[in-house]
């Protein structure tokens, strides 16, 4: 049997993943392990708590990965981890160990992208044949991409300031949404979702950014701060101390979430119009391709599927587990570049040399 094997790793932010894919895209093998609660009892991400968290359940995360795949190391073709871009110090701890295992074992080393493994997960799932238009939108980052081939990324628009996952995880803080029992497990995305589905996205009204750029740029942290400034009234008036949650939250979350997806929704549709004018994009390779841990989010995936419909796109998004952090996508990616032959390292020389990239 030829098929080609791939272990990934993934320790960019607060999950540490592994997983064992094979060339058609089955998943032999994964585990992951989240930090997520540890964090939110510190209100946010503590880099070297995250290094320690890290640290503590690489080894099993792998071996649980590898134990379910029923492959052992010495079958697997090559070795994929993240290296870029993310915390310095969650990088470092999946870097070293995927570059240890590659050469005690003597395998090949496919240093991974995490943005670019987000964008390709898809490809796991369904057929989306390059070129492509991304939107990638996570707790750190969201970028429209043109996807022209795997070593091919034109960067049409980006955050001039925070990421919607950001913008997601910092209202439900500033809301203390984690006080609400059935939403104490959530991600802040999660939770506003949540609270949302029963709110009224126009209780409340929010500035349009960047509407005068002709560019597809994002910028999310004036929608923060109208949130933050319309929370402050909202307290004052309500009589609202300590670890109390607002009365009208539902309204709140809604209308903040309709914001949010607004700008979204309006800054792609200006890409949209980008690639059609200057025929960036052959007519029957319109396809949106939507990831990254936002992308779990079916309020915002469904105004997404009312703009692509109107522009004559296809959407594609793969499911929730896919979209968030895991060792799935990198070993997916792994794959992608082991069959184009392109970014493997083979010698242990270019091994020992790869290092993290923070941005
Ligand atoms: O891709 P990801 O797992 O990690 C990064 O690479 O950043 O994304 C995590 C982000 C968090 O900010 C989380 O609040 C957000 O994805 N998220 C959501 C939803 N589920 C997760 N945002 C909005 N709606 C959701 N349902
Ligand atoms: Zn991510």
């Amino acid at each position: 049997n030829n098929r080609c094997i791939i272990l990934g790793i993934e320790t960019s932010c607060d999950d540490t993943g592994a997983a064992v894919v094979d060339e058609t895209g089955q998943v032999l093998g994964e585990a992951l392990h989240s930090q997520h609660k540890v964090h939110l009892l510190h209100g946010g991400i503590i880099p070297p708590i995250a290094n320690r968290l890290h640290e503590e359940h690489i080894v099993e995360v792998v071996e649980s990965a590898l134990a379910s795949s029923g492959v052992s190391l010495a079958d697997v073709d090559a070795i994929a981890t993240t290296v870029k871009p993310g915390l310095p110090l969650s990088l470092c701890v999946g870097k070293n160990y995927g570059k240890k295992l590659a050469l005690d074992a003597g395998k090949p080393f496919i240093p991974i992208h995490h943005m670019e493994a987000h964008a390709l997960t898809i490809r796991m799932v369904e057929k989306v044949e390059f070129p492509f238009l991304v939107l990638l939108i996570s707790g750190g980052h969201a970028l429209l991409v043109l996807a022209k081939s795997l070593d091919e990324w034109k960067i049409i628009g980006q955050t001039i300031d925070d990421a919607p996952g950001e913008a997601f995880d910092k209202a439900a803080r500033r809301l203390k949404l984690r006080n609400i029992p059935e939403c104490s497990s959530m991600s802040g995305g999660q939770a506003v979702e949540y609270l949302s589905r029963e709110g009224d996205p126009r209780a409340f009204d929010y500035p349009t950014p960047m509407w005068k750029y002709r560019d597809c740029s994002f910028s999310f942290s004036g929608l923060k701060h109208t949130l933050y400034k319309n929370i402050e009234k909202l307290e004052v008036e309500y009589a609202i101390e300590g670890g109390r949650v607002l009365p009208n939250i539902r309204d709140v979350c809604a209308s903040y979430q309709y914001a949010l997806t607004k700008h979204i929704v309006r800054q792609t549709q200006k890409a949209m119009i980008y690639i059609s004018t200057r025929e960036l994009l052959p007519e029957e390779n319109y396809s949106l391709v939507v990831s990254g841990g936002v992308a779990c989010n079916q309020y915002i995936k469904t105004a997404l599927r009312v703009l692509c419909h109107k522009m004559g796109y296809t959407l594609f998004c793969p499911p929730p587990k896919l979209c968030t952090d895991n060792g799935i996508m990198i070993a997916w990616n792994g794959i992608e570049r082991w069959k184009a032959k392109t970014g493997v390292l083979y010698s242990k020389k270019d091994i020992e040399a790869v290092d993290i990239q923070g941005k």
